[in-house]
């Protein structure tokens, strides 16, 4: 029987982290790839070596090339420069664009059938340039940013409330930065809507630390950006793919027809994650406010693209 396999494209804090969480799951075998020469071995030997304490049997690979990725199902992509403090995460969009058109065209080229899903940032504008230069079909390209934004929100309501996170369900939509757009209509705890719980000016606070919440974190790491959770959250959208768990989680995902100012751009919606990759994109209803949020953070979405195109990526 063939195991399932998926390849990480870059070694750094998110794809080492990445892989050691796919490897402890024991669900498919890993291919760790970067460009810096025995880096991606290294980490690949050691998450081997972790198997026998853990208890897993993943094969995992390091490699610089990309002949051992061939017949991927899913690609997951975090390479590109980390925000560094003072650096917002559009000051990225010229480098990272041209490193992840790269590593798309060869990745996507040994591996025509896998889906793909972007960590690196930009995330909505990468997603597109990742979508632009696979070839894939929409339902096979996604960015990974809803989960963490959202599973931030979460940490922050249970933080207030003295609660458990599992019992916290949030969304939050639009675009990975400044302008995302925490819902919280649709955030309950354990089903209880969590306006009727916080103080209104304490939950306008939360949404605004969870807008800032990847800007919090490089500000203290001084050198990088954040890396569990985003892993975290990576592995989910894989685990609901891998297994067709068909879990509705917030990704950046083609919008066709469905949220006002949206269409035609890879932006933060509910998505329906399977074996066909992005199965459906979950419309429901906005508020007049929520949907004029989500528009203005599409809008500054498409600019971004504007901008790849005019680069010339
Ligand atoms: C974050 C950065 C990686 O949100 O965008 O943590």
């Amino acid at each position: 029987m063939d195991r399932k396999k998926i390849t990480v494209i870059g070694a750094g804090n998110v794809g080492a982290t990445t892989a050691q969480r796919l490897a402890e799951k024991d669900l498919c075998d890993v291919v760790l790839v970067d460009i810096v020469e025995g880096m991606p071995q290294g980490k690949a030997l050691d998450l081997m070596q972790a198997g026998p304490v853990v208890g897993y049997d993943t094969r995992v690979t390091g490699t610089n090339g990309y002949e051992d990725t061939a017949g991927s199902d899913i690609i997951v992509i975090t390479s590109g420069l980390p925000r560094k403090p003072g650096m917002s995460r559009d000051d990225l969009l010229k480098v990272n664009a041209g490193i992840v058109k790269d590593v798309a065209l060869k990745a996507v080229a040994k591996s025509p059938d896998a889906m793909v899903i972007v960590v690196s940032n930009p995330l909505d504008a990468m997603t597109y340039v990742a979508h632009k230069h696979s070839g894939l079909p929409a339902n096979r390209v996604m960015g990974m940013a809803g989960i963490l934004d959202s599973a931030r929100f979460r940490a922050f309501i249970a933080m207030e409330l003295e609660v458990s996170v599992n019992d916290i369900t949030a969304f939050v939509l639009g675009g990975h930065g400044d302008s995302m757009v925490p819902s919280t209509r649709y955030t309950t705890v354990a089903g209880i809507p969590v306006e009727d719980l916080i103080p209104s000016a304490k939950l306008d606070a939360i949404v605004e630390r969870t807008r800032k919440g990847g800007g919090e974190i490089v500000a203290l790491l001084k050198t990088g950006s954040a890396y569990y959770a985003p892993s975290a959250a990576a592995v989910q959208m894989c685990e609901s793919i891998l297994l067709d768990r068909k879990m509705i989680l917030p990704c950046a995902v083609l919008s066709q027809g469905k949220y006002d100012g949206c269409d035609g751009l890879f932006v933060g919606l509910p998505a329906k994650l399977g074996g066909n990759g992005v199965e459906e994109v979950v419309k429901f209803r906005l508020s007049p406010q929520e949907s004029d949020a989500l528009r203005k953070s599409a809008e500054v979405v498409r600019e971004l693209c504007e901008a790849v195109d005019r680069l010339g990526f």
